[in-house]
């Protein structure tokens, strides 16, 4: 038993009206909360309605994803209920994935899926690779129901309960394990120092040809830019309308270097001309207005 109880938060991804999660999702939460190493907290993405249109870089995200922000930030692990559309994870869960950053990383997140014949195991695959990017860690096994609406009785229990229940425990038992030790491993080693490092130089050549001259991408958590954004003077104004003769108004909360930037704000070269595009050159490349 660890000496403080897990926090892991369950994600409940479909909002669709009439959908079959909470019959999946509250068997599951049921299972998990009977064990005494988990505290389970329940975010239902058909309640906290995130917006899908993000916000620009640097400015104050809505309220729904400030109100969501501690407690994802609370937690040690992830679990994602999700069922498999068009063969991948429904539009919502990725809207939740991309308003944060920090929140996500060097944390477990594991996988209880549903849908057609495949189980939505394609969308758990789906999954695996945009959790990576933002350095949580995938859980191998998961809890996968195929034909989901047959799997159920009406009570809302599954028909196999007993293989589902040991399939649900192998999974929470990684889960735990992956959580205790990155919580431990964070404790011990802060995370800025081990997953933002830029890479070690290489040898010359490859240096000479820019390979490896690209800095690891340094992103600061959403609380940081939150904190940053109120703390910005309003006379040196927001980055709307940044644009030709305008920059002045944009903030560079980090003070780095342009080409060390990160997604959350903006940064301005003393160097380059103002630019049409309010942006730090990830994605489409800001056009030159003169
Ligand atoms: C838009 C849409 C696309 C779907 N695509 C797939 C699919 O590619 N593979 C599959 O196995 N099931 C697919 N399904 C079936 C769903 O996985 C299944 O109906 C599931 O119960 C939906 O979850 P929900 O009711 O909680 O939204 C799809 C359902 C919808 C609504």
């Amino acid at each position: 038993m660890p000496d403080r109880p897990i926090r892991v938060v369950v994600t409940v991804g479909s909002t669709r009206a009439g959908r079959f999660a909470p019959i999946v999702a509250s068997w599951f939460v049921k299972r998990a909360s009977a064990r005494p190493d988990l505290v389970v907290d329940v975010v239902d993405l058909a309640e906290t309605r995130l917006p899908d249109a993000l916000t620009g870089f640097g400015s104050l995200p809505p309220e729904a994803v400030t109100a969501l922000l501690p407690r994802l930030a609370a937690a040690d692990a992830f679990v994602v209920v999700t069922p498999e559309y068009n063969h991948s994870y429904p539009a919502p869960i990725k809207t939740l994935i991309d308003w944060f950053f920090a929140e996500w990383q060097a944390k477990p997140v594991g996988f209880v899926s549903y849908g057609g014949h495949s189980g939505g195991l394609r969308a758990v695959e789906h999954l695996r690779q945009v959790f990576a990017e933002v350095h949580a860690v995938g859980i191998r096994d998961t809890v996968s129901f195929h034909g989901a609406r047959d799997q159920f009785d009406a009570d809302g229990v599954p028909v196999d309960t007993e293989g589902a229940t040991r399939v649900a425990e192998v999974m929470l038992d990684q889960l735990t394990w992956w959580a205790l030790a990155l919580r431990e491993a964070k404790e011990e080693t802060p995370l800025h120092h081990r997953l933002n490092r830029r890479p070690a130089p290489g040898p010359a050549p490859l240096r000479r040809a820019g390979r490896l001259r690209r800095p690891a991408r340094v992103q600061p958590s959403l609380s940081a830019t939150l904190a940053l954004a109120r703390a910005w003077p309003a006379s040196l104004g927001s980055d709307r309308g940044a644009g030709r003769g305008n920059t002045a108004a944009v903030p560079d909360p980090c003070g780095r270097r342009p080409r060390w930037c990160n997604r959350r704000h903006e940064h301005r070269s003393r160097r380059t001309p103002p630019t049409s595009v309010s942006g730090c050159g990830h994605g489409a490349r800001p056009t030159p207005t003169r």
